[in-house]
């Protein structure tokens, strides 16, 4: 099984970026503890971030397309990221969106998400772990039997 994991703009600054909201675990350290979970299921998992739109696109066309599953934080791109929703939509594996923070206890522009209508689900206010039960739903969700 193939698990595509992306992260969106300014979420390589997680630890020092308002810890009060997002916490103070790094992405390095939310990167480590999905590949461990990964690999003991035996599960290849691919992380990426990026602060530009075009480059989660690119990483989508190249990688998307032969995963069993993704795993995306697009930060503020799920606000208002038309072409990456345009890029996730083409594919069919299952697209969980996961986000640190409980965006629909924050400011208005945060409650809409132009991605979760292409999502199959989506995890809110949960921190870090957020990503990590986001996995264990696709590991228990995607074919076992899928390469
Ligand atoms: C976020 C929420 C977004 O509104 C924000 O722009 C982010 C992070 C989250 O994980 O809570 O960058 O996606």
């Amino acid at each position: 099984m193939r698990i595509l994991v992306l992260h969106g703009p300014n979420l390589n600054m997680l630890g020092r970026r308002e810890p009060e909201i997002y916490g103070d675990t790094t992405l390095t350290q939310i990167d480590n503890a999905l590949q461990e979970r990964a690999t003991t299921a035996g599960a290849t998992l691919l992380t990426f971030q990026s602060n530009h739109e075009g480059a989660l696109i690119d990483m989508i066309q190249r990688e998307g397309w032969t995963a069993d599953g993704i795993i995306i934080n697009p930060g503020a791109l799920t606000h208002y990221g038309l072409s990456l929703r345009d890029a996730l939509s083409s594919l069919t594996a299952p697209i969980v969106e996961v986000h640190l923070s409980n965006v629909y206890k924050r400011e208005p522009f945060r409650h809409t998400s132009v991605i979760a209508p292409i999502a199959t689900g989506q995890i809110a206010g949960l921190g870090w772990r957020g990503y990590l039960l986001a996995l264990e739903w696709l590991l228990a969700s995607v074919d076992s039997t899928s390469t």
